[in-house]
C-alpha cells in the first residue's frame, strides 16, 4: 500500500511540534479560558482534563492509526479499512473535508482580527492613529480584508508541502510561544487582583456543575485535539511507520493541555487584573462579556499596565497567536488539499488556489452576514460534525476495521508495546466506552 515517494514528515520531534500546531490554536489560548471563565472555572477545567485523557485522547490514537495505515489522503484512508463499503467510508472523509473546511472559513475570521491586533499598535506608534483604530475596530471592510491575508498566508505554507512547510514553520515556533506564555504568566501573577482570577481556576466549586458544561467540556476536548474532521488522520498519513502512535499522541495530547492550562493560568488572573484596574469584564446582566470582546479588552489592558515594554510584549504576543492560529489553519486547509492532490490527481501549487479560493468566497460569506452566519457555523461544525464524525470514527476502528489489522498497525515497529497497558484497555475502549460516552453527553 505503502508508495515511498509519498511525502513524510522528516523527523519525530518533527511531527510532534506539526500534530502539537495543529492541535494548539485559538482553540487553546482562547476558546479554552473563556469557557472556564464562563463555566465555573475549576469545575470546567477538571471535566475538561476528564474529556481530555478519557475520551479525546482514545480516538486521537485512532485517528492517527487510520491515516498511517491508509498512508494516503483521509477519502483512500478510510476506504481501505472499509473496503467492503467503499461508498459509504467515502462520504464519511467527504463530510469531514467539508466540515474542516467550514471550521476553517470561521478560524480565518478570527485569526484575522489578531493579525489586526498585531499591525494596529505597530500602525499607532508611528502617527497611523486612523489606519489603527480600523484595524481595531468591527467592521464588515477589516473583517473581510483581514480574513483574506490570513487565508493567502495559509494558502502560502500548505503550497510548499509537508517537510518544508508545515513542519519548518512549526519546529520553529510553538516552543517560542510557550516561552513567552510562561514568563506572561509570572508577570500577572504579581499583580494585583490576580489571585481571585487563580482562585477560581483552581478551586473548584461544584455547584457550577451542570450536564451543560460536560457538553461544553467534550466540545472543546475535540476542537481543542483537533479531533473529527481529519486533519489528525491526514498528519498520520506522514508519519513513518517506526513511530510509536500511543506514546507520539499522548505528547502531542499532553502538549496542547498544558498550552490551555497555561493559557488558563494567565487569561482568567488577568480578567480580574483588568477589573482591578476599571475594565468592564461583566455586562449589564452580570454575565461574562463574550469570548472576543473579553480577550481583546482584556490582554491589551494588561499590556498598557506593563509600561512601555508592554507595547513590544503585546506585538510580540500577537504575533505568537497568529502563529498558533496559522499552525492550526494549515491542518484544516491539508485536508481537502490532500484529497485533490492524490483522488483528482491534482498539482498541489494548483489545489490549494482553487480549494483556498473556494474557502474563502465562503468565509467572505460569513462577514457579509456575520449576525446569522457566524455563531451558526461555529456550533454547526463544532457541536455536532465534529463529534459526530468523532462517534463514526470510533466505530469504524472499533467494529468494521478487522481487529488484527488494527492492532498490526499500531504495533508497527514497536513489537513492545503488546506488553503495555494501553494494549489492553485501548481497542475494547475504542469500541465500547468511547461511543457509549460520546452518546450519552450528546442526547444529555
Ligand atoms: N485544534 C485547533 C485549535 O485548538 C483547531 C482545529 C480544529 C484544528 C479542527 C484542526 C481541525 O485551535
Amino acid at each position: 500500500m505503502a508508495s515511498s515517494s509519498r511525502a513524510q514528515f522528516s523527523s519525530r520531534i518533527g511531527f510532534i511540534l506539526a500534530a502539537a500546531g495543529s492541535a494548539v490554536g485559538l482553540g487553546n489560548i482562547w476558546g479554552f479560558p473563556t469557557q472556564a471563565a464562563s463555566n465555573g472555572g475549576a469545575v470546567f477545567l477538571f471535566v475538561y482534563l476528564l474529556m481530555v485523557f478519557a475520551l479525546a485522547y482514545p480516538l486521537l490514537v485512532a485517528e492517527l492509526t487510520i491515516g498511517r495505515y491508509g498512508n494516503a489522503n483521509p477519502i483512500k484512508s478510510l476506504r481501505s479499512i472499509w473496503p467492503q463499503q467503499r461508498g459509504i467510508a467515502a462520504l464519511l472523509g467527504i463530510a469531514g473535508m467539508i466540515a474542516v473546511s467550514m471550521i476553517l472559513s470561521f478560524y480565518a475570521i478570527v485569526a484575522g482580527w489578531l493579525f489586526g491586533f498585531l499591525i494596529g499598535p505597530i500602525l499607532e506608534a508611528i502617527g497611523f492613529t486612523t489606519a489603527a483604530n480600523w484595524l481595531e475596530s468591527f467592521s464588515t471592510s477589516r473583517n473581510l480584508i483581514l480574513m483574506v491575508v490570513f487565508m493567502i498566508m495559509t494558502i502560502m505554507v500548505v503550497r510548499n508541502g509537508v517537510a518544508n512547510g508545515i513542519e519548518r514553520w512549526s519546529t520553529r515556533l510553538m516552543p517560542v510561544l510557550l516561552v513567552l506564555f510562561v514568563v506572561m504568566v509570572g508577570y500577572i501573577l504579581t499583580q494585583e487582583g490576580a489571585m481571585e482570577g487563580l482562585k477560581m481556576f483552581l478551586v473548584p466549586d461544584f455547584s457550577h456543575f451542570s450536564s451543560g458544561l460536560v457538553v461544553s467540556a467534550m466540545g472543546q476536548a475535540f476542537f481543542s485535539l483537533s479531533l473529527g474532521v481529519c486533519s489528525m488522520m491526514v498528519y498520520g498519513s506522514y508519519l513513518r511507520k517506526d513511530t510509536n502512535i500511543p506514546k507520539t499522541a499522548a505528547q502531542v495530547a499532553l502538549l496542547d493541555t498544558s498550552v490551555a492550562f497555561i493559557a488558563g493560568m494567565l487569561i482568567l488572573p488577568a480578567m480580574f487584573v483588568a477589573q482591578h484596574n476599571g475594565v468592564e469584564i461583566y455586562n449589564d446582566a452580570g454575565a461574562l462579556l463574550d469570548s472576543d470582546t473579553l480577550v481583546f479588552s482584556v490582554l491589551p489592558a494588561m499590556f498598557e499596565t506593563m509600561g512601555t515594554g508592554g507595547v513590544f510584549i503585546g506585538i510580540l504576543f500577537f504575533v505568537l497567536m497568529v502563529i498558533a492560529a496559522l499552525t492550526s489553519s494549515i491542518s484544516m486547509l491539508e485536508v481537502p488539499v490532500a484529497c485533490a492532490t492524490e483522488e483528482l490527481q491534482q498539482d498541489r501549487k494548483v489545489a490549494v488556489w482553487w480549494i483556498g479560493g473556494l474557502i474563502t468566497i465562503f468565509s467572505s460569506i460569513i462577514v457579509f452576514n456575520f449576525g446569522d452566519m457566524f455563531g451558526l457555523v461555529i456550533s454547526l461544525t463544532t457541536e455536532y460534525a465534529q463529534p459526530i464524525l468523532g462517534v463514526c470514527f470510533a466505530l469504524l476502528v472499533g467494529w468494521i476495521w478487522k481487529r488484527d489489522q488494527v492492532l498490526q498497525e499500531i504495533k508497527e515497529g514497536y513489537p513492545e508495546l503488546e506488553q503495555s497497558l494501553f494494549w489492553k484497555i485501548w481497542p475494547w475502549y475504542v469500541r465500547v466506552v468511547c461511543p457509549v460516552m460520546m452518546l450519552m453527553v450528546f442526547f444529555a
